[in-house]
C-alpha cells in the first residue's frame, strides 16, 4: 500500500457503513470521515436557529453564519457548533428526519464537499463513508467501496440500535422511513447516492461487519479482486 490513501465507502442507510468504516480504519491505522456527521450538524444547527428548512436562502445563512469544526476522536468524528459539542445531538431522529433539507442543497454541497477534502488533507490516511465519497468527493480514491444490504435487514439493524437506545418503533415504519430516504438520497439533483463506476460492490444482507471488512481487507491486499 502507498504511504497516503483514501478509500470510500459508500452505500444506502443501513447498510453497515459507519461500522464497516469505523472498523477498517482501525484496522488500517486510518482517520475516519463521517461525512453524514457534517451533514447532520448543519442540520441541527439550522434547527436550533429555527430556520425554514426549505428555504435555500435561510439555510445558507446558517451556514455563513456559524462555526463547524470537526474533530477526529477515536472511532468517531466530534461535531463542533459554534465551539459547542454537537456530537450526540446531530445522532437525534429528529435530525435524521429532516437531514434531507440540507443535503439537497447543491451550495450547502458544495461547501461541505470543499470540507470533507480539506479534513483529508490533514492525514495521511483517510476512511471516508458517505453517499458521494467515491463519485463526487475522491474520485481519485485508491479504493472504492458501495455497501449494500436489503430493506428488511437495514431496518432490522436500525430497530436494534433504536432499543438500545430505549427507542421502540416497528419494522414496518422503518422500512417506510429507509425507503423514503433511499429514495430522497437516490434522487437529488447533486451529489446523490451511487456508486462509482469503479467501485467494488459488497452485499452486506447475510454478512456481518466483520466479514465485510475482512473481505474489504483481502481486496486491499490485493488477494482477491471485487464481487462478492
Ligand atoms: O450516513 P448518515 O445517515 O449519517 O447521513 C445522514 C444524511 O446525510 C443522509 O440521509 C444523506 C446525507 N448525506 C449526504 O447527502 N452525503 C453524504 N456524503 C453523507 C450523508
Amino acid at each position: 500500500m502507498q504511504k497516503s490513501w483514501v478509500i470510500t465507502i459508500d452505500g444506502p442507510a443501513g447498510s453497515g457503513k459507519s461500522t464497516v468504516a469505523q472498523m477498517l480504519a482501525a484496522r488500517l491505522g486510518a482517520v475516519f470521515l463521517d461525512t453524514g456527521a457534517m451533514y447532520r450538524a448543519v442540520t441541527a444547527a439550522a434547527m436550533e436557529r429555527g430556520a425554514d428548512l426549505d428555504d435555500a436562502q435561510s439555510l445558507q445563512e446558517v451556514m455563513e453564519t456559524t462555526e463547524f469544526h470537526f474533530e477526529h476522536k477515536g472511532p468517531l468524528l466530534r461535531a463542533l457548533v459554534d465551539g459547542r459539542d454537537f456530537t450526540d445531538r446531530i445522532r437525534d431522529p429528529e435530525v435524521t428526519e429532516k437531514v434531507r433539507h440540507v443535503a439537497g442543497q447543491p451550495l450547502l454541497r458544495e461547501r461541505l464537499v470543499q470540507m470533507q477534502r480539506d479534513f483529508a488533507a490533514r492525514f495521511p490516511k483517510v476512511v471516508a463513508e458517505g453517499r458521494d465519497q467515491g463519485t463526487v468527493v475522491f474520485p481519485q480514491a485508491q479504493w472504492k467501496f458501495f455497501l449494500e444490504a436489503d430493506v428488511a435487514e437495514r431496518a432490522r439493524r436500525r430497530q436494534k440500535d433504536l432499543a438500545a437506545a430505549g427507542r421502540q418503533i416497528t419494522q414496518k415504519e422503518l422500512e417506510s422511513q429507509i425507503l423514503s430516504r433511499d429514495n430522497s438520497d437516490r434522487h437529488r439533483q447533486v451529489g446523490p447516492l451511487a456508486a462509482a463506476a469503479d467501485a467494488i460492490h459488497i452485499d452486506s444482507t447475510s454478512i456481518s461487519a466483520q466479514q465485510v471488512v475482512e473481505k474489504m481487507l483481502q481486496i486491499i491486499h490485493g488477494e482477491k479482486h471485487g464481487g462478492n
